[in-house]
């Protein structure tokens, strides 16, 4: 192996800013280490000597093949099935309420763990599912949003979702697949996955929806890019839409477009 291009003294500054200004990721100091690493990393697998040369290609070409890469390898896709599990409760009273159509934005989907739970629970809870009922999960991750439409997880990771439901909604794997299991076309077909930055400028058009989901992703962001996508997501919703938030998410005082419910839940104010 070729050793790693060599990081200057500004190579971390300069990356946290691009990609500050890409994805609204916030890069903390105590991540400098891992960050000049990754640097290091992607500078020799494009072939750059150093990785300022490889921040200088990235800053002049924004249309650049290279800048997934670099996106995805700081992006932190930890997730799991029901994470924060008393939000599918309140989601399921909720959807139950509405009824159909019933449109659902996962918006920092990760691997997926998050839009199935989302899946199995409108399954479980709106009739006749299999029309008037559709979930968008998208992420920026593209490696994330692959895993994701694939759908097959370690039975490790599909611990959390309950043994009724394990057996309904997924198919265990044979042979290579052994240990693994497979989320079922029931779920699958209900769910529409795409690569979506929050950033830019191009949401999903035409469509609004009666909940969205973007937990444990605005914690990477500064406020004021937490507000501006607040205010986005208010004019995504219907009226009396919710939004979860993850549980470290507190978002009453960034915007007046939402109002707390309770639960890291909240209401749009129309
Ligand atoms: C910690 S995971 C949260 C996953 C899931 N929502 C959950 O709570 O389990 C954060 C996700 O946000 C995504 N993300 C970060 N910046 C983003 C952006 N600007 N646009 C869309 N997704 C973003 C990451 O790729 C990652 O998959």
């Amino acid at each position: 192996m070729p050793t790693l291009p060599e990081v200057g003294q500004n190579d971390f500054e300069r990356a946290s800013r691009l990609l500050h200004a890409r994805t609204g990721i916030v890069l903390g100091a105590h991540k400098r280490e891992m960050a000049e690493r990754t640097l290091g990393l992607r500078a020799r697998h494009v072939g750059a000597t150093t990785v300022r040369e490889f921040l200088d290609h990235l800053e002049k070409n924004p249309e650049s093949s290279h800048w997934e890469a670099f996106v995805n390898a700081f992006t932190i896709n930890h997730t799991a099935f029901f994470r924060e599990a008393h939000h599918f409760d309140i989601l399921a009273s909720f959807a139950k309420a509405r009824g159909k159509p019933f449109a659902v934005w996962c918006a920092a989907s990760s691997t997926g763990e998050e839009p199935y739970t989302i899946a199995i629970t409108l399954r479980e809870n709106l009739p006749s599912p299999d029309t008037g009922v559709s979930i968008l999960a998208t992420d920026i991750d593209t490696h994330a949003i692959e895993r994701a439409r694939e759908g097959v997880y370690s039975i490790e990771r599909v611990k959390p979702v309950p043994e009724a439901y394990l057996r309904k909604y997924f198919m265990r794997g044979t042979g290579q697949r052994a240990g693994m299991v497979r989320a079922k076309p029931a779920l699958r077909d209900l769910i529409q996955f795409d690569v979506l930055n929050l950033l830019s400028p191009s949401w999903p058009s035409g469509q609004k929806f009666d909940v969205i989901f973007c937990r444990n992703t605005m914690i990477y962001f500064d406020k004021p890019t937490q507000t501006r996508i607040l205010d986005r997501f208010a004019t995504m919703l219907k009226p009396g839409g919710l939004l979860f938030a993850g549980h470290s998410e507190n978002f009453t005082y960034l915007t007046k477009s939402f109002k707390l419910q309770g639960q890291t839940v909240y209401e749009v104010v129309k």
